[in-house]
């Protein structure tokens, strides 16, 4: 086994903003160029039916995130990308983590407590609208994560529990049957930039503040018009520590055109010009992959077809790793 095996998963629920792009998708597609690693990617569509019972959306969905990845250049002969529920191989193992992860783990997953501390509050059964899938997500994921040895996976700082909890999960199997799993570790990268949205929070579908990565470019700038600043006027010194304009620029400048926006900043440029200039940067960087993304969209059968081969890719892998597993367990051929 290579040295470093990178792998990440995208819930097909809603369309790429540019916050994935810059704290997710733009350092995933980096460091698979780096030759040292070995990326798996993929669209975790079955994670996505625990928030989504929407099946358009969800289909939409999984288009949207892979035709923007492929648009930004992720280089599918390099990286393994597919789809989570084109590898059955991972619904089984999650049914044998299953019968391996405590109870008592999964009761102290973050999202499944807020569920229920959520119910609490409202007066309601504490179980209300909570269903298996919820409770059980930790252990889909680390079939996701265990089922291809990967040791390296970069999520969000909320992901981290769930990489924990796959490494309990696996050091409990291999503890009890076999030395069959890796176990992985969660990588938070404190230089990736969480990107704040147009309201000043951080950029989040849940908060409905975000601006999709491929919008048009009459709509891109309507967007980035919207970005809220404060009431100080052309030739007013603002700040740029305190400015989500300002903080956006940082994420797609280079150090000098940063240097170069902190200085216009305190020589008071005028919101709609720092606005303008800021619509600019961003389109020059996005634009041409946004010919290639409206490309894509029109043309599913591409798409497929690359998601087709990765799975086939990833099977080389999970299929034999079953099999590990299984003869590990008792399971199988007498
Ligand atoms: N749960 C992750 C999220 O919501 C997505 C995901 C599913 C994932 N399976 C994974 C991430 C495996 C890393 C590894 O962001």
């Amino acid at each position: 086994m290579s040295a470093n095996r990178i792998l990440t998963g995208i819930t097909t629920t809603g369309t790429p903003h540019l916050g994935n792009y810059v704290g997710a998708i733009r350092p995933a597609i980096e460091a698979s160029r780096n030759s040292n690693s070995e990326s798996f990617y993929f669209l975790a569509d079955l994670h996505a039916l625990i928030k989504c019972h929407e099946p358009e959306l969800i289909r939409q969905s999984a288009r949207e995130i892979a035709a923007t990845w492929l648009a930004l250049g992720l280089d599918t002969d390099k990286a393994t990308f597919y789809r989570q529920s084109d590898i059955p191989e991972i619904t089984e193992l999650s049914w044998v983590l299953t019968c391996m992860a405590a109870k008592g783990l999964m009761n102290r997953a973050h999202a499944y407590k807020a569920a229920v501390a959520k119910n609490v509050e409202e007066g309601e059964d504490p179980d209300f609208g909570i269903t298996m899938g919820l409770y059980s997500y930790p252990v889909l994921m680390a079939a996701d994560i265990l089922m291809f040895n990967a040791n390296t996976v970069p999520v969000g700082k909320d992901q981290i529990q769930h990489v924990e909890m796959a490494r309990d999960i696996a050091a409990r199997f291999n503890h009890h049957f076999a030395e069959v799993f890796v176990l992985p570790e969660a990588q938070v990268d404190d230089n990736v930039a969480v990107l704040q949205g147009l309201d000043g929070r951080k950029m989040s579908k849940s908060y409905n503040n975000t601006i999709p990565l491929f919008l048009p470019e009459k709509q891109l700038k309507k967007h980035i018009n919207k970005i809220k600043t404060n009431l100080l006027e052309p030739g007013d010194p603002k700040d740029p520590d305190d400015s989500t304009v300002f903080q956006v620029w940082q994420a797609f400048a280079s150090e000098e055109k940063s240097v170069y926006m902190r200085e216009q900043f305190a020589q008071g440029i005028a919101w709609g010009e720092a606005k303008k200039q800021l619509f600019e940067l961003v389109n020059d960087e996005i634009g041409e992959a946004r010919e290639r993304y409206n490309a894509l969209l029109a043309d599913p059968d591409t798409i497929e077809d690359v998601l087709q081969s990765g799975a086939k890719k990833a099977r080389e892998i999970s299929a034999p790793m079953l099999e590990k597993v299984r003869s590990a367990i008792g399971i199988g051929r007498l």
